[in-house]
């Protein structure tokens, strides 16, 4: 029998979230449906209701989530109803070029479910990155579940499922730091903290936190950075060039993704350094630097998709070494929130007071 239940909707442009009762179906043939426990406010639900990411409306949102099992449709292995999982949107294929040269995070043809979740009049929704899981039920691909550690409560591994996994990438897999690196992380939010999180986790001896508001300073040195600069009154590539030794870092980390940080951190890295780009630029925004540098400071310019994670190798991981004590998810979490407290979270963001409210369902 099909479920109704409660999920957050953003009906038009730039106009207040409202409850709604939805209709989940039963799962379709590689489908599940899932009992959502917590599901973090992200930046990217925001992108949705402001119309920043498509015309799709009505939207269900909410895609950072943990729960459970629920019900599995017909010819699903990964999982089966009762296992506690991570949601993703990063559904590997398994056929695709780069899946068939074991580069799964690059897939190019990740897949949601393939039902519509709708509201009472049947009018279908459009999940936010395929997941939607501001609601007591959501209805996912299989692929999207990723099995993890019981022990971790639901508000810090559900994190995992966008933000501070693409921090934490940005770092780890992507700028590939490593024991004794000097690291710069321009933009301390959720994802530019987890990056500073993934640099202290991959043994970099020099962090440098860089940002406007004092207070993600601070919770930048929380999670392990060693230096912090507010760029609002200091030159951070001066700033970080004199806490390396005149060089500057070997990998800086833009997690606000404006043309004036890019440029900070191409010029804050060492020569042969690594920049990467993990905030997302909106569409106007354009880049100039003279093509001699490019060449000339060689090393390495990439971008953070998700932090190049693969959900079924890094979920499980992090989720252990959080239980282990080596991770601390927990210093995201700033509030925890209700269904109805997504818009107030919202306003929160933009004014900067959290790094994560977190929907506890
Ligand atoms: N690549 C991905 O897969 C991925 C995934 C999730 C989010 N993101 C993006 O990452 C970015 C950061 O997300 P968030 O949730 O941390 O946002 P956030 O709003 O919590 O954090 C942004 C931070 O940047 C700081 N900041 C703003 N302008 C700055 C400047 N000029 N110099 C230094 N610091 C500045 C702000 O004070 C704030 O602390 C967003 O663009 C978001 O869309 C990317
Ligand atoms: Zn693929
Ligand atoms: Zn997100």
């Amino acid at each position: 029998m099909p479920h109704e239940v409660r999920g957050v909707i953003a009906t038009a442009r730039d106009a207040p979230v409202e409850i709604h009762t939805i209709v989940v179906p039963d799962p379709g043939p590689g489908e599940v449906v899932v009992d959502v426990a917590a599901c973090g406010v992200c930046h990217t639900d925001l992108h949705y209701l402001e119309g920043g990411i498509s015309d799709d409306f009505p939207f269900l949102l909410g895609h950072e989530a943990a729960g459970t099992v629920a019900e599995v449709g017909p010819g699903v292995t990964e999982v089966s109803a009762g296992d506690y999982v991570v949601l993703n949107w990063r559904a590997v294929c398994g056929q695709c070029r780069a899946c068939a040269r074991g580069r799964q995070q690059y897939c190019f043809d990740t897949h949601n479910a393939e039902q519509s979740m709708t509201l009472t009049d049947g009018t279908p929704l459009s999940p936010a990155l395929g997941i939607g899981a501001f609601a007591d039920k959501t209805l996912v691909a299989a692929g999207q579940c990723t099995r993890v550690d019981p022990a971790a409560p639901p508000e810090v591994a559900g994190l995992l499922g966008c933000g501070v996994m693409a921090g934490l990438g940005a770092a780890i897999n992507t700028g590939g730091v490593t024991r004794g690196d000097s690291v710069a992380v321009i933009g301390c939010g959720g994802v530019g903290a987890a990056a500073v999180a993934g640099a202290v986790l991959a043994g970099a001896n020099t962090v440098i936190a860089v940002d406007i508001d004092d207070r993600k300073l601070e919770s930048a040195q929380r999670f392990g950075a060693t230096h912090t600069i507010n760029s609002s009154d200091t030159d951070p590539v001066d700033a970080i060039r004199g806490l390396t030794g005149g060089n500057g870092a070997d990998v800086v980390i833009d997690a606000v993704g404006t043309p004036q940080t890019y440029e900070q951190a191409f010029y804050a890295r060492d020569l042969a350094g690594t920049v990467v780009l993990v905030g997302v630029p909106r569409p106007e925004m354009r880049l100039e630097l003279p093509l001699l540098d490019v060449f000339g400071r060689g090393g390495a310019l990439k971008s953070s998709w998700y932090g190049d994670c693969l959900p079924s190798r890094d979920f499980p991981m992090l989720v252990d070494l959080y239980n282990q004590g080596r991770l601390d998810l927990d210093g995201f979490v700033s509030e925890r929130i209700g269904l109805g407290d997504v818009q107030e979270a919202f306003a929160h963001m933009a004014t900067g007071d959290v790094l994560r409210s977190v929907v506890m369902l």
